[in-house]
């Protein structure tokens, strides 16, 4: 349970408020690589309530401006795309891919672009992903995570967008306990994704072990199956918005990145990737169920559907847990049932400590950076080697040494 104070401090990201500005302190990824044709239209972005458009010259650079023309405030979305430059098609003042004013058409004197210069933010891409830094000063270190040194080849980003505040989203992908009761259908499924996801059906109390991390936080649970062998799921936060959800070792490794769009509508991108082979020949099965063809937003058509489509007659038949077909829509479902969730009336259980720590952990970062401290530690990160678990181990394991041992074989595959 939180108070009401510390539930606004986790859910409000409107401009000034401190979670807007731990935000900015952020490389945060912002749309697909591909969504971005040299000389093409340019893209509206909403991120953390406020509105850019981004755009990609002829030169393949990607210039990311407020939205609204520094002159009158038109949409420089609706700008031509020439010359490396974004032209507002009001009165045709130009910009280039760092924001400043290169020509004013409306003035004799064109020293006048001196004082509208500097409207643009840093982007790198990776891992087919725009990443911008809406902060003031320097950014930090890059989150280099391992998809974003991969081409396309071998790596699949995916975003898609839901109608919830961005946090209870975060708490969906921390909370291991949901999984063998709303998912029910898809781990009880004797063809589960995964080998071991069967064993979590019916398991719901497993044992939780939850980790500091200069990043984050490293989440186990373990479950007990009665054999020889238990199943450890291990789940990598890298704070504010990242999951790194487990897979098995032969599956593609999987990261779900949250991220505000304003207080009540949140992107999230699902990223698989894989070394050994072409991403597209090891996707999951269910990373694309019911899902429609875009890799921009490949929600969108299933959500004019009440309900995500909740079968009421197949759950009273015994045919289905939660009545939706698809684990992403049945996480959205859930999410998006109440937009922004009143945590001062919850009754937290055992089941919730990862929910618990998830929460202190932000509290602290949040605090961190009102106070000027550094709240993203990126320094002391080793993005490139984190990757989630989802494994079965021998009784008796020592899961720390164990998730550990793994980690140190993917920094050595790096060198
Ligand atoms: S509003 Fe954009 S140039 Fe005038
Ligand atoms: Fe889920």
């Amino acid at each position: 349970m939180l108070t009401a104070e510390q539930n606004s401090i986790l859910t409000d990201v409107s401009p000034g408020t401190p979670l807007h500005n731990y935000w900015k302190k952020h490389w945060i990824p912002a749309l697909r690589s591909e969504a971005l044709r040299a000389g093409g239209a340019p893209q509206k972005v909403e991120l953390l309530c406020e509105k850019y458009v981004a755009f990609r010259g002829h030169d393949g650079s990607v210039g990311f401006l407020l939205e609204a023309c520094p002159h009158r405030g038109v949409s420089l979305a609706l700008g031509r795309n020439e010359n490396n430059r974004l032209t507002c098609i009001f009165h045709g003042w130009s910009f280039d891919a760092q924001g400043n004013c290169t020509r004013m058409p409306t003035e004799k004197d064109q020293s006048f672009c001196q004082k509208v210069k500097g409207q643009g933010f840093k982007v790198r891409e990776g891992g087919g992903v725009v990443w911008v830094f809406l902060g003031d000063g320097e950014p930090p270190k890059f989150t280099d995570f391992a998809f974003t040194h991969f081409t396309r080849d071998h790596t699949r980003p995916r975003a898609s967008y839901n109608e919830a505040n961005w946090l209870q989203n975060v708490e969906t992908l921390m909370d291991s306990a949901h999984i063998g009761l709303l998912h029910h259908d898809t781990t009880a499924d004797a063809n589960a994704p995964q080998a071991g996801l069967q064993l979590v059906t019916g398991n719901d109390t497993p044992k939780y072990t939850l980790e500091q991390r200069p990043y984050g936080l490293r989440s186990y649970s373990l479950r007990t199956t009665g054999a020889e062998k238990d199943y450890l799921r291990v789940t990598e936060y890298v704070a504010p918005g990242t999951a790194f959800i487990g897979t098995t070792d032969a599956e593609a490794a999987f990261v779900i990145i949250v991220v505000p769009v304003n207080n009540t509508r949140s992107l999230q991108w699902y990223i698989y990737w894989d070394s050994r082979q072409l991403i597209d020949n090891n996707l999951p099965d269910f990373a694309l169920m019911g899902t429609d063809e875009s890799d921009d937003n490949f929600a969108a058509s299933r959500q004019g559907t009440p309900n995500y489509g909740q079968d009421r007659a197949a759950m009273e038949a015994g045919e289905t847990w939660s009545g939706v077909p698809g684990v992403i829509f049945e996480d959205y479902l859930v999410a998006e049932s109440i937009p922004i969730v009143d945590r001062t009336r919850e009754f937290l259980g055992s089941g919730d400590l990862a929910i618990v720590r998830l929460r202190r952990e932000l509290l602290e970062r949040i605090r961190q950076a009102e106070a000027g401290e550094d709240a993203v530690k990126s320094q002391e990160c080793d993005y490139r080697a984190l990757r989630a678990l989802a494994e079965m181990v021998p009784v008796g394991t020592n899961i720390q040494d164990f998730t550990e041992g793994k980690r140190q074989e993917r920094i050595s595959q790096f060198k």
